[in-house]
Parts: C-alpha cells; sequence; structure tokens
C-alpha cells in the first residue's frame, strides 16, 4: 500500500529536478557552448567536398627550371609569363611586406584595393595609405585603388566582400593584365613562396586554373595547425572569363605551395579590430572575448580565440585537432624577408608570442 503511495509523489519529485535543474542547466550549456554542439555534430550534417586531385612539388634549389617543369609533366617556356599579385588590403602590414618582398623577384604588377570600410560595414583608416613609405620598394610597379564603402547596416558581410572583389577585377584591367598572364589570387596573408610563382611562370602546360596549398599557421609560425589551406589559387587570366575570387574553383591542387598565417599581428589592438572587422564577426559571442588579457593568453597557448571547435568533416580530424596547437620549434623553410629581418619580426618566429598593446 505505501509504496502505491510514494509512487505519484517520486515521480513529482523527479518532474521537479527535470524542471528546475536540468532545463536551466541545459538552456545555460546551450547559450553558451551551442555553437559548439552543432560544430560537433558537423560530421553528422555535413559531408566533406570533393576531395581535391593533389599535383605533387618538386623543388630544389640547384634544380633547373626545365628539369622542375619537367618533373611536374610540363615543358619549359622561352620566356615567362608575366605575373599579377592582387590583394584586397585591410590591415595586415607586416604580412603585405613579407608577401611582397618574397614574391617581389617574380611580379609584374602588384594590384591592392582598400576600403575605408571593413565586410562588416564599420568605418576604416586607409592603412595602407597611411602606411605608404613602408612600401617605397613597389613604388614603379604598384597599381593601387580605393573603393568607398557601402555602410549598410545588417547586411550579411559576404555582400560587402563580393562587392570589393568585383572591384578589384576592374583595377587589374587598368594593371594592364592580358591573356595568359599568370594571376595570383589570395588573401594578404596566403603567401605563395617565390619559388613556386616562379615555376608556374616558367613552365607550359599548367592547368589554367590551380589552388595552392599552403602551410596553415595561427598568430605566428610557432604554431602550425595543418598543411590543408586551400583559397589562394593562380590563374592563366581569360578577358572577359577570369574573376577574382576566393572560394573552390578547380579540383586542381599544388601541393607544399607557401604559408597562410592567420591573425599573425604586430599588436592586440590589431587582432581586436579584426575580430570585429571580418565576415565571421558573429563568432565574437561575448564580449570578455575582446579583452586583451585573454586574447595574449590564447596567443601564448595557441588557443583559439573564439573559444570554437575545429571545423573538421570527421569525428577523427575534429579530435585531432581539439584543444590548443602544439608549439612548433621549427623556423626551416619561411619566407626569406622574414629571417633577414628576425629582430624586426620576432613576434612572429617560434618562443616570442607576447604582443604590444598597440594604438
Ligand atoms: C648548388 O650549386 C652550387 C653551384 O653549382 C654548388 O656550389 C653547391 O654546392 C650546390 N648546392 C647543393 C646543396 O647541391
Ligand atoms: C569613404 O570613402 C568615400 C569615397 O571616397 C567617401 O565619400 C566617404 O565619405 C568615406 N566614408 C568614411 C566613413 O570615411
Amino acid at each position: 500500500m505505501s509504496k502505491l503511495r510514494c509512487l505519484p509523489l517520486g515521480l513529482d519529485f523527479r518532474a521537479l529536478v527535470v524542471l528546475f535543474l536540468i532545463v536551466p542547466t541545459a538552456i545555460i550549456g546551450i547559450y553558451f557552448h551551442g555553437q559548439k554542439i552543432t560544430y560537433f555534430l558537423r560530421p553528422l550534417w555535413q559531408s566533406p567536398p570533393k576531395p581535391f586531385i593533389i599535383i605533387p612539388h618538386y623543388y630544389h634549389e640547384n634544380v633547373s627550371i626545365e628539369t622542375l617543369c619537367k618533373l611536374h609533366g610540363w615543358g619549359a617556356r622561352e620566356f615567362p609569363r608575366r605575373v599579377f599579385d592582387a590583394v584586397l588590403f585591410s590591415n595586415e602590414i607586416d604580412m603585405l611586406k613579407i608577401r611582397w618582398k618574397e614574391l617581389y623577384p617574380y611580379i609584374t604588377q602588384f594590384v591592392l584595393l582598400e576600403s575605408n570600410s571593413t565586410f562588416t560595414a564599420l568605418p576604416k583608416p586607409l592603412n595602407f595609405e597611411i602606411n605608404k613609405d613602408k612600401f617605397e620598394f613597389v613604388e614603379p610597379r604598384l597599381t593601387y585603388g580605393k573603393i568607398g564603402g557601402r555602410f549598410r547596416r545588417r547586411q550579411n558581410p559576404f555582400i560587402e566582400e563580393a562587392y570589393q572583389r568585383i572591384a578589384l577585377d576592374q583595377l587589374l584591367r587598368i594593371a594592364g593584365i592580358q591573356e595568359d598572364d599568370l594571376l595570383i589570387m589570395s588573401d594578404v596573408d596566403e603567401i605563395p613562396s617565390a619559388h613556386t610563382i616562379d615555376l608556374l611562370r616558367w613552365c607550359d602546360e599548367i592547368p589554367n586554373v590551380l589552388h595552392l596549398q599552403l602551410r596553415n599557421y595561427l598568430y605566428s609560425f610557432e604554431f602550425l595547425y595543418d598543411q590543408m589551406s586551400w583559397r589562394a589559387s593562380v590563374h592563366r587570366y581569360k578577358k572577359g572569363e577570369t574573376r577574382y575570387a576566393h572560394y573552390r574553383q578547380t579540383d586542381y591542387l599544388l601541393s607544399d605551395s607557401g604559408w597562410h598565417c592567420s591573425f599573425c599581428f604586430r599588436y592586440i589592438s590589431d587582432f581586436i579590430f579584426k575580430m570585429k572587422a571580418y565576415s565571421h564577426n558573429d563568432r565574437v559571442r561575448f564580449s570578455h572575448f575582446l579583452s586583451p588579457k585573454r586574447i595574449q593568453e590564447r596567443i601564448c597557448k595557441g588557443a583559439d580565440l573564439y573559444d570554437m571547435l575545429p571545423e573538421e568533416y570527421t569525428f577523427r580530424d575534429m579530435i585531432g585537432k581539439m584543444g590548443p596547437i602544439p608549439h612548433s620549434y621549427s623556423a626551416v623553410h619561411l619566407p626569406s624577408y622574414l629571417l633577414e629581418n628576425a629582430e624586426d619580426y620576432k613576434y612572429l618566429l617560434p618562443g616570442n608570442c607576447v604582443r604590444e598593446s598597440g594604438g
């Protein structure tokens, strides 16, 4: 008898526990970690893209260009193609200098466009113009363009980004790009190695469009995340056809072609600017993510600024990349200008994670 009477009571108690403990905990949990939960389940709702056809890459400084072209199954040309390097610029001053010094010997025209608006419609200074004196070495080969932002609040940032890329197409025509010239399409911090561009300008039957596989670094060359940055691409320019883009455009990917150093900034203030300005600004879910002290701690640990899970398509890859990136102590095969000016860029080299606060 007593058992029967206890049962409804017990049920009530459990119902109360669910109502007042588990439900609020779950709601708080989803509020703070919702993004993590959906990312963790990503392998279930999204299948991986079609794999790339990876082209093996051969290089040694003492091997002739004829031999290198032949190793790739290509012929060597009698004279090299002209090469255009085009970027949309925001605030990556140091990366731009390292990039242009790396590529300098092989570039016909450096093409740079900057806007007074971020992709997220915040006003920004014309950082390139302000720092122009650091780039005098490219002056005779520079086509520089400015574009006014449209400042449409609450618009998807990818629309402003697309608008700026269309303007870059026009700037390339002003720079004098011609049929079959090589065009590098990549963000400032996606730096092809000089020998990769030299190979592509000298060899004959390279694919019309080719993605470059770059080593992915975060914060500096101390944190090597993986080898699989692929968005940078090189095009043999076709009039009326080639459009400046930063998404997947072909299946071909040339292995080991350079470096992609994300969030490789000198000043903490640059990190904060970038976190607010770029197209994924929705990742700044809490204002404490912008605290300089927290940012500095994350940089030294190699941990994610947004407290997010790795964006991977399989549980195996995701779990393998969870947590901070291990420290790397290799500074072998980095851009030469970086090593020749190591004192000035020491924050990019292993063992120097502490940043200046900046303006
Ligand atoms: C590269 O070639 C130069 C000149 O022919 C030679 O002195 C040097 O030893 C070579 N280096 C390597 C690593 O083979
Ligand atoms: C951005 O540039 C455009 C064109 O030069 C100008 O008309 C506009 O006033 C500028 N806006 C800001 C916020 O600086």
